[in-house]
């Protein structure tokens, strides 16, 4: 059995599946290049289904990361995946989507457990076989890669499980996931039932790939999922920081780095830079603005941070007292001393490739002119401060409102007020001041009664990126339109309102704060008045 495990990324799917986790084409696309970047393997870009600007942005990953680059063409190339109901024009969606990738899969799925035939699917069992076969040999004269997912196998009867599964096979399926949809089992159930369809599906051989794919809902997602693993699994379905419905899905950086750290017990690899994880766990979190929890594992703000004084006497005598991982090897740099006012623009660009990131010329400019004005009022600037100024100017859509400048009063003495101008669409300068409860509050209402598009603020996040009284402040924001555009859930089928993430840094925190509303807004109102799609060639677009 090979000793590869391969990873299967569904952050643009099953991880923006949440209610909470809209981005826009643009930034999926940002995403998906990152992932390939990384090294994941296989990227399900979507659910072509849910609506066309969704089959868009599965056909534009397909097309712009699904192909070797003209500059690089021996460079590993992701397979590029979209999910498909089990039913012909969904399949036929899945297909235009993906068909354009050098290597096109159609993943489709049908529940399997009685819960879900019963009450979901009102089928029968034989019904259910009947439609697997038939789909799966209708998705196979269309890709000639494909995987199909028995829903909530995690509950369903195992014997059951093998006559579904040996249908998919006969009828060319490649990869056989397995997923526990609601995050029920234990690890050793999930072990057994990995074991129990390797050794007892009809058909099966070493050319099927046999996956796992667990929710978190019981806090054992990452431990089941490797318990597949040791029973033979060979692909791994996860998403970047554990995002997903409800608890989440696996996380990639947590399956990643225990086979790493603990390659002596698994003996396994991966093809995951692992360098590249904390940088891409940033990007994914400022783009759907759900916040990474500070001790959550691999990621998280503490994941490195050994605070108590015991464990920094430890740390002093050896790092490997309390430190299993280096941070260095998931892309924490610990320099704290990196760049400050006296580096050029050569040392900016050295450092930022270090870090991962390849700017042309005048996005270089960019970036230095930004860079300058920080250190002008801080005396050292650190990779996290980079990143951010990096997320703040570059990875946004088009602006629709930019602000242009911000005033606030406020203290004990009087009324919080803020005066707020912005540049609109067409260039027309606006301007309002508005009072509020506190200045965030006032800000808002300003940037509210120009922009005009009635939204609800669902959350609202702010932290210092380093430590230090000078420290960049970063802000996350989410928000709802009220009446505004819904997407549907593959497997619910039900819709939901998208919420728009929104990021925003600066030295003073009511302008991160202004800044992260006004890139949520700038991306409500760009998905509902021209659809997502609009949004996709405008990264890049710099600050007049
Ligand atoms: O959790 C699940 O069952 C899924 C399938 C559609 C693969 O996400
Ligand atoms: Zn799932």
């Amino acid at each position: 059995m090979s000793n590869y495990v391969k990873i299967f990324d569904t952050t643009l799917r099953d991880g923006e599946q949440s209610p909470g986790a809209t981005m826009t084409s643009a930034e999926k696309l940002e995403v998906a290049r990152s992932l390939a970047r990384m090294g994941v393997d296989i990227i399900e870009a979507g659910f072509p289904a849910a609506s066309p600007d969704d089959l868009e942005a599965v056909r534009r990953i397909a097309v712009e990361v699904g192909r070797p680059s003209v500059g690089e063409p021996d460079a590993k190339v992701p397979v590029i995946t979209g999910l498909a109901r089990a039913n012909k024009p969904d399949i036929d969606k899945a297909w235009e989507a993906v068909k354009d990738a050098q290597k096109p899969r159609i993943h489709t799925f049908l529940a399997t457990s009685a819960i879900h035939m019963k009450h979901k699917l009102k089928m029968d069992p034989e019904e259910v076989v009947q439609r697997v076969s038939e789909m799966v040999a209708y998705a196979r004269s269309l890709c000639a890669d494909v995987e199909f997912s028995p829903e909530d196998a995690g509950r369903s009867d195992p014997e059951f499980l093998y006559v579904v599964l040996g249908e998919a096979i006969k009828s060319g399926a490649t990869t056989l996931n397995i997923p526990d949809t609601v995050g029920y089992t234990t690890p050793d159930e999930y072990f057994k039932l990995i074991d129990g369809i390797i050794k007892n599906t009809p058909g099966m051989n070493e050319n099927i790939t046999v996956s796992v794919h667990c929710h978190d809902d019981l806090g054992m997602a990452t431990a089941n999922a490797l318990a597949g693993i040791q029973a033979g699994a060979r692909q791994a379905e996860v998403t970047i920081n554990g995002i997903g419905e409800r608890a989440g899905n696996t996380s990639l950086e947590e399956v990643v780095m225990t086979l790493k750290t603990r390659h002596p017990v698994f003996n396994l690899e991966t093809g995951i830079e692992t360098q590249q994880l904390s940088r891409v766990s940033k990007l994914v979190s400022n783009y759907t603005g759900i916040v990474v929890q500070p001790n959550k594992a691999i990621v998280g703000a503490n994941a490195f941070a050994h605070e108590a004084g015991i464990h920094q006497d430890g740390m002093l005598k050896h790092q490997t007292t309390y430190e299993i991982m280096r941070p260095e090897d998931v892309g924490v740099n610990q320099t704290t001393l990196v760049m400050g006012k006296h580096s050029g623009r050569a040392a900016l660009r050295s450092r930022l490739a270090l870090m991962g990131h390849s700017l042309d010329e005048a996005e270089l400019d960019k970036a230095f002119a930004r860079f300058k004005e920080l250190a002008d009022r801080k005396k050292v600037i650190t990779d996290a401060d980079l990143e951010a100024v990096i997320a703040d100017e570059f990875y946004r859509p088009r602006d629709v409102y930019y602000l242009e400048g911000l005033q606030v009063s406020c203290g004990t003495l009087g009324m919080p007020t803020a005066t707020v101008r912005l540049r609109g669409p067409d260039r027309t300068i606006y301007n309002f001041a508005s009072m509020g409860t506190g200045p965030v509050d006032a800000t808002y209402k300003a940037i509210d009664a120009i922009v005009k598009t009635p939204c609800k603020l669902l959350e609202f996040n702010i932290h210092a990126i380093t430590e230090g009284i000078d420290a960049l402040g970063e802000v996350t924001v989410r928000i709802q339109a009220e009446n505004g555009q819904h997407k549907m859930d593959a497997q619910s089928e039900m819709t939901f309102a998208r919420v728009y993430g929104g990021h925003g840094a600066d030295m003073d925190i009511i302008v991160a704060s202004a800044k992260a509303y006004i890139n949520a807004l700038n991306k409500l109102i760009i998905a509902s008045t021209e659809g997502t799609e609009k949004v996709s060639n405008d990264f890049g677009v710099m600050l007049g």
